[in-house]
């Protein structure tokens, strides 16, 4: 019985101590730091409608039906299949695309990868970090570079929301007046991504945080009837 809290308690601790996002061993990139939050519904969908119309032409997030996606952001599969849905048909099948991966290699050298859970490998700061350090550099064939995944052979897809960055003399990405004064729309439209692309990479955390609340009152509630029984039952034994 002892034992069984003990190792309980320990795979906790462990379970903690392991969970780090995989880029974080020897990685010496400044992120900036993002805060997601699953509840927001209204961030989930503007990330959603962004991610449809501007990623999934190239990147699939296979593990991702749209009507359940529909279902965890509040929305009918009406409304999924008319704002939502331009690559496929039907509402129950998962997000995958019509590019070919000889064509994807042919145009970027790679293919692009499958980004269900993307935000596990990378971390959302990685993600936050990555989509607003895209820069101009005339060497590349896409005619851009990233600061963030050096080299990166995506292009610059959101130009037309952030503009295209310069790099000074000493590296750093510096945006034109211009630019500055639309910067705080890029960069919430940004968490509005990456806030989706975590929701796709752990669809069920949603329901987990929800009913993980709810046990934690049922605990303290049956605490509050259990203790008070135990001191009656434990009195006519001593
Ligand atoms: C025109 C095709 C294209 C579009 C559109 C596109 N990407 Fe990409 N993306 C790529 C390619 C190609 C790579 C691989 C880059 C490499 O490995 O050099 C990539 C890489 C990535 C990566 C890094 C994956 C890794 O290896 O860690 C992320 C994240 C990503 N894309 C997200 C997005 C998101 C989000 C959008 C929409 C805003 C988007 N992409 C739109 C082609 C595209």
């Amino acid at each position: 019985m002892n034992l069984n809290i003990i190792a309980v308690f320990f795979s906790f601790l462990l379970s903690g101590l392991l969970y780090q996002p995989a880029y974080a061993a020897g990685d010496k990139l400044s992120l900036d730091p993002v805060e997601i939050d699953l509840f927001d519904k209204a961030s989930l969908q503007r990330g959603a409608r962004l991610f449809m119309n501007y990623c999934i032409s190239c990147h699939s997030a296979s593990y991702m039906r749209y009507n359940r996606m529909g279902k965890d952001l509040g929305l009918s599969d009406e409304q999924v299949k008319e704002s939502l849905m331009f690559a496929s048909e039907k509402v129950g099948e998962t997000m995958t695309i019509a590019m070919r991966d000889e064509d994807a290699k042919n145009w970027f050298g790679v293919v692009p990868p499958d980004l269900s859970v993307i935000s596990r490998a990378r971390g959302p700061d990685w993600l936050y970090s990555y989509f607003r350090q895209f820069y101009v550099d005339d060497a590349k064939i896409m005619g851009t570079n990233n600061l963030v995944f050096k080299d990166a052979s995506m292009p610059h897809v959101l130009w037309q929301q952030q503009g295209y960055l310069q790099q000074d003399t000493e590296g750093h990405l510096v945006p034109t007046p211009e630019q500055q004064q639309t910067a705080e729309r890029y960069d919430a439209m940004i968490r509005d991504l990456v806030n989706f692309i975590a929701y796709v990479g752990e669809p069920s955390k949603i329901q987990r945080l929800t009913l993980g609340k709810w046990v934690l009152i049922y605990l303290a509630v049956f605490f509050m009837v259990a203790y008070p029984m135990k001191k009656v039952f434990w009195e006519d034994i001593r």
